[in-house]
């Protein structure tokens, strides 16, 4: 009996409704991007950076992003409320990419953190990277389990946590584990293909 329950299997893990979709996103999309930065909660922006950041460096950061890296956003409606970067290129090895993740703080614990990195492993392995780095606040538990899904090793360095995604393995466990629900790969935006190669500030 006990087993019975041990075993049951789960309930599907996305609770999301059809109209989210994801899309690339590039450099038309800095006022969107800025705009779902700020209205992160306190703690969420701050577990973001891994602290503040003053409002000139975030600009810079947002338009280098959007310029240089892989970024994927998810809309609800015409409202940007989730975004996962790939950044690649730089002092990044090759065949590695360094991850970041934004989901708008009413948001959360909905499925969208599993979605956009379900979305970046595809990205990554069309792009020659096999290693998604997570680096995050070694307090970050949203971030460490949402990385521990998809088969990342968080380890502890000094007041981070950095574990690292085998794209191969992610994707496999991403068809098993998880519903199977198959979100389209979001078209680049006109004109605005986005280079793999960039390198984080
Ligand atoms: C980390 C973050 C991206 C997760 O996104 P999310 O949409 O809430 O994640 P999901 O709903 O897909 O949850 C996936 C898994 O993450 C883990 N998780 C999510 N929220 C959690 C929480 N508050 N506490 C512990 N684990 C949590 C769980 O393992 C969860 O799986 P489960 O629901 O089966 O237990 C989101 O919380 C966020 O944007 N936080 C603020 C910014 C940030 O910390 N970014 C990471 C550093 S770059």
């Amino acid at each position: 009996m006990f087993l019975k329950f041990l075993f049951k299997p789960r309930d599907p893990e996305f609770s999301l409704g059809d109209d989210i979709k994801l899309r690339y996103l590039g450099p038309a999309d800095l006022n969107a991007f800025r705009d779902h930065i700020h209205e992160l909660h306190f703690e969420d922006f701050r577990d973001r950076f891994n602290g503040l950041v003053s409002d000139y460096w975030l600009d810079k950061y947002i338009a280098r992003s959007l310029n240089e890296a892989i970024v994927i956003g998810a809309y609800s409606g015409d409202h940007l409320v989730a975004v996962a970067e790939l950044h690649t290129g730089g002092r990044i090895e090759p065949g590695q990419g360094e991850s970041a993740f934004s989901v708008a703080s009413d948001w959360r614990q909905k499925g969208l953190g599993t979605i956009l990195l379900k979305a970046l492993l595809r990205a990554a392995s069309e792009n020659d990277v096999s290693t998604i780095i997570v680096e995050t606040g070694s307090q970050n538990h949203a971030m460490k389990g949402l990385a521990r899904r998809f088969g990342a090793k968080m380890q502890f360095a000094t007041d981070q946590s950095i574990g690292r995604i085998n794209v191969a393995d992610g994707l496999r466990l991403a068809a098993r584990k998880l519903e199977r629900r198959n979100f389209p790969a979001p078209p680049f935006p006109v004109g605005e293909v986005p280079p793999i190669s960039a390198s984080l500030i």
